[in-house]
């Protein structure tokens, strides 16, 4: 009944646990109380109760949360949580807030939100529950059409249901620059300005960065900032003439091709320029990763790239942060130590996608796996679908976004070198944050699942490890969280959808 599905769950058959006017929230131990709070907050919206958060021994009835060393499963300190419904009442315990907070989810997932009539009881059970791995991600472009901050604070709201626990925010590509640099103001100003379709444009202040970072942070989400470079650059070289290879500044740009834009490379001026940007982002950003593209660079000889993104991910490093890239940076020899790559190949690598990520990990790296055959949320659910894009083999529908795993897509690489998951949506097609939602939701919570629950028994077939009966029906009852947190979503063939969900 819980997405995504949790590594031990047993019902125990005992009286259920009845939501009583009068019940608290107890907290105790460090980082517990802004928990509770969020929880107070979470039931609020979910189910309209009101439950205060309180410093005190529990009594009958009550939920607690309780963090401390010795809390949680054995064994996984940092995501883990235990989970106890009873009659007597509700307690979460974890050695983290992050823990907690991911017991807060499950919680949320258990109480009923359609819950007009009380009383409102929630069936008895036990759990242990920790993530099969470290990233869990989601990834919204807000270069090609831009989303204010309350859009992706609203995101962010919608993916903690699903553990989801960083975003990467891909801040700047050829049709728009979104985050302000106070050393390069014309980046914004001009750069900013509009976006794909000719849409209104928009940018982040330094300020309204800080803000998101810091609403993500309270629900343990980390912020990855990407700066795409050194193609997908249009945006800052029609801001800037004396970035472009010719030092003319070509028009802005609003429409769809890839490929078409580079730096000039191997050139004082674009060093000064990655130095700024890097070293003004990594200031803002306290996550440990700092994400710099490399995708597409198809009009930057292969030297020259190499070169640059070794150079980049060098002032990467010297910002304090992870150089993180798309698997074409693994061309790149000499990277530092630890660079992540992000594989977005197929479940069948294509060209040279395999030994690219292979590099990172033979460089001391890990790579995030998104496979654009499955893990790509802007690709159609259907043909004829009016939004989206249909390059990576699409249609993806529910299932095919659930039935793999990504320790079986390169072979040598498994979970020891696998950062975890990631569900990028590009956004060419897609303009309004629901649309953003219906084109994410429910399949981000096939790919949640695959971050979060124990990989698939050993077999050569995965399709017959992963029970997408089973799963679908899991998601059915996400429908009505979704319709009280007012996330929209598609309602898919493939689920047995509640007759009365309003989307
Ligand atoms: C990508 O889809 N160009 C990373």
């Amino acid at each position: 009944m819980v997405v995504p599905r949790p590594a031990q769950l047993e019902n125990t058959g005992d009286a259920p646990f009845t939501l009583l006017p009068g019940a608290r929230i107890i907290v105790a131990g460090p980082g517990a109380d802004a928990v509770g709070r969020l929880l107070r907050v979470e039931l609020a919206t979910d189910c309209r109760r009101e439950l205060a958060v309180v410093h005190e021994p529990p009594a009958f009835g009550d939920i607690a949360i309780v963090i401390a060393d010795d809390e949680g499963p054995a064994g996984h300190p940092a995501e883990g949580y235990t989970l106890e419904v009873a009659a007597e009442g509700v307690r979460i315990g974890a050695a983290t807030a992050a823990g907690a907070f991911w017991g807060v989810q499950t919680l949320r997932q258990l109480v009923p939100a359609e819950c007009e009539g009380d009383p409102l009881t929630v069936e008895a059970v036990r759990l242990a529950d920790h993530p099969r791995f470290a990233y869990r991600g989601a990834m919204l472009d807000v270069a090609r059409h831009f989303f204010p901050v309350a859009d992706v604070k609203r995101f962010i709201d919608a993916i903690v249901l699903l553990k989801v626990n960083h975003l990467h925010l891909h801040l700047t590509d050829d049709q728009g620059w979104r985050i302000e640099i106070a050393s390069w103001p014309e980046l914004t100003r001009i750069g900013g300005s509009t976006g794909s379709d000719g849409s209104h444009g928009g940018f982040y202040t330094v300020d309204d960065y800080r803000d998101l970072v810091a609403y993500a942070a309270e629900r343990h989400v980390t912020i990855v900032p990407e700066l795409d470079m050194p193609g997908h650059t249009n945006a800052a070289l029609a801001s800037y003439p004396e970035l472009n290879p010719d030092g003319v500044a070509p028009a802005l740009y609003t429409g769809s091709r890839v490929g078409f834009s580079t730096l000039r490379t191997g050139d004082p001026v674009t060093d000064g320029f990655v130095r700024d940007v890097v070293r003004e982002v990594a200031a803002l950003t306290p996550g440990p990763y700092l994400h710099i593209g490399g995708d597409e660079c198809l009009s930057t000889s292969a030297t020259d790239f190499e070169t640059f993104v070794r150079r980049a991910a060098e002032l990467v490093a010297e910002a304090g942060k992870i150089p993180v890239g798309w698997h074409e940076m693994g061309r790149a020899g000499g990277l530092p130590e630890g660079t992540v790559g992000q594989y977005w190949s197929f479940r069948t690598p294509r060209d040279d996608a395999a030994e690219e990520a292979l590099a990172f990990v033979r460089g001391g790296g890990a790579v995030i796996m998104s496979p654009a055959d499955v893990a790509y949320l802007d690709i159609v659910y259907e043909e004829g679908d009016p939004i989206g894009q249909d390059w990576a083999d699409g249609p993806t529908d529910l299932r095919s976004s659930y039935e793999w795993d990504p320790a079986r897509i390169v072979p040598g690489l498994g979970d020891a070198h696998i950062l975890g998951v990631e569900a990028p949506v590009w956004t060419e097609t897609i303009a309004t944050i629901e649309e953003v939602e219906r084109m994410v939701f429910p399949r981000l919570a096939a790919v949640a699942e695959i971050g979060w629950s124990e990989a698939p028994a050993d077999t050569a077939d995965v399709l017959s490890t992963r029970d997408f009966e089973d799963f679908a029906h899991r998601v059915e009852r996400l429908a009505e969280h979704w319709d009280a947190l007012g996330t929209a979503y598609r309602r898919v063939a493939e689920v047995p959808w509640p007759e009365d969900a309003t989307r």
